[in-house]
């Protein structure tokens, strides 16, 4: 893009914003303030012409995200196959916003998945799921059933791309990565399935409520669920950590085939 700013002067600018403290960018997808006519006063007489604009396609035009992430997850193959076309996937914002696709970690193939909400900052850098705080104690939690990451458990999210902020994930950004969720459970094919927090109960099982529904096995793809804390709430709340025990044995229970 041409810019009316030199190199110098966008270095400058942008060292400033650094010293006020600014750290992120906070929109759901970059602005291009040269566009902006009131935003960029000095690039007006630059502006394209009205019938080099991008035009915006009518309704009836416009691709519905669900039936083409639908189409995308029914082509992969393989969880490989899968990756790639949630990568190539560009009609959710947040992909615009973030560094990384954070699609798996741990054991393709594994009896258990870990299925949690969103990339936070750590994730998004690493581009794996559960890196930061959070994940650090869900490793913890793991270690104390004898399960981990390195050997017994393969983890997601329902979203791949971290949300600005970390704020909640919108209803229809949780719709259009459904297709490609469905899709890695079937290709993962665990035996159980851990829904950690609201927002993965919300896009699984369609009802949110964890502290109601955690602890009590349900259905979904065909498999048992098993819906338990966030491990962030457990570091805001360290007194559900009984529960979420009380959770992980009954994990443990069922892979013992004992329940
Ligand atoms: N919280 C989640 O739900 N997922 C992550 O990957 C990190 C934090």
């Amino acid at each position: 893009m041409e810019s009316a700013l030199d190199y110098q002067t966008a270095g400058a600018l942008l060292e400033w914003q650094h010293e006020l403290g600014v750290t992120d960018a906070i929109g759901d997808a970059p602005i291009d303030r040269y566009a902006l006519p009131d935003a960029a006063p000095w690039l007006q007489k630059k502006q394209a012409p009205a019938s080099a604009k991008a035009v915006t396609p009518a309704p009836e035009q416009q691709e519905d995200p669900v039936k083409v992430a639908e189409e995308a997850a029914r082509r992969a193959e393989t969880l490989e196959g899968l990756r790639a076309a949630m990568g190539a996937f560009e009609l959710c914002e947040l992909k615009k916003g973030a560094r990384n696709l954070v699609f798996c970690d741990g054991v393709a193939g594994a009896r258990v998945m870990i299925i949690g909400e969103a990339p936070g900052r750590d994730e998004d850098r690493e581009g794996r799921p559960f890196v930061g705080r959070a994940g650090q104690l869900l490793d913890r939690m793991l270690a104390a059933v004898n399960l981990s990451r390195e050997a017994s458990v393969y983890i997601t999210n329902v979203l791949p791309w971290r949300p600005p902020q970390n704020r909640d994930p919108k209803s229809e950004e949780i719709a259009m990565m459904q297709p490609f969720l469905r899709r890695h459970v079937e290709l993962a094919a665990p035996d159980f399935i851990v829904l950690m927090g609201n927002i993965s109960c919300q896009a699984v099982l369609g009802r949110r409520g964890i502290t109601r529904l955690r602890g009590n096995w349900a259905e979904a793809y065909g498999r048992p669920v098993l819906p338990m804390c966030h491990p962030a709430y457990l570091l805001r709340q360290p007194i559900a950590k009984r529960e979420a025990w009380a959770d992980l044995l009954s994990l443990q229970a069922k892979l013992k085939g004992a329940s």
